[in-house]
């Protein structure tokens, strides 16, 4: 499998359609399209339709202008039997400057699902360097605390819906 099958860049200018209210980019508009990036760089590795199983926590490093020119790099880190994890980092640019900010990584979990929408099989990944050891080691151990955040959350979760008005 080469470098291209678990890569992929998408680039997008910040148009004045995507601000929030002081001017800057909206984060739904940046969350919108790390999906999208997500979504395209699982779906070009396996072949298949996937669907987002989970987000791992965002933080919006810095401020995203309108104008800018962001960078969406994203990677296939991990394969399990039916999940992805897909690495995304986020650079936006000033075109005039050409100064380069990172503003975000993160990382999802995508899922291969068939026609009804089960899990299924996909190809595991072809490690082929010492770099991507590495990294699906990282995203092992990421797999890992996300279930044991699982579970702690459930612990504390306060259900407030049952209350009486
Ligand atoms: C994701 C989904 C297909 C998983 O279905 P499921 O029947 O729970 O599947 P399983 O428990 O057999 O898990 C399948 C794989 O998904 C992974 N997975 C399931 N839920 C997950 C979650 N919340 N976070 C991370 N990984 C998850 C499992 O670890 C497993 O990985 P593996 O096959 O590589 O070992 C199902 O929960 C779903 O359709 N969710 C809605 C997705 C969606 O609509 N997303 C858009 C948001 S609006």
């Amino acid at each position: 499998m080469s470098k291209q099958e678990k890569t992929l860049i998408m680039s997008v200018l910040m148009t004045p359609d995507m601000a929030n209210f002081s001017g800057n980019v909206h984060g739904g508009s940046l969350l919108k399209l790390l999906d999208q990036v997500a979504y395209s760089c699982a779906a070009k590795y396996c072949r298949q339709y996937v669907v987002t199983a989970n987000l791992d926590q965002v933080s919006f490093k810095d401020k995203v202008k309108v104008g800018e020119l962001v960078t969406f790099y994203s990677r296939i880190n991990y394969v399990g039997r039916s999940s992805m994890e897909v690495g995304v980092k986020v650079m936006a640019e000033d075109l005039r400057s050409h100064e380069k900010r990172h503003t975000t990584s993160c990382y999802f979990t995508m899922v291969a699902v068939d026609d009804n929408g089960k899990p299924m099989m996909i190809p595991p990944l072809n490690i082929e360097s010492e770099a991507e050891q590495l990294l699906f080691s990282a995203a092992q151990e990421r797999k890992k605390m996300r279930y044991e955040m699982t579970e702690k959350n459930k612990a504390l979760h306060v259900d407030l819906t049952q209350e009486k008005e």
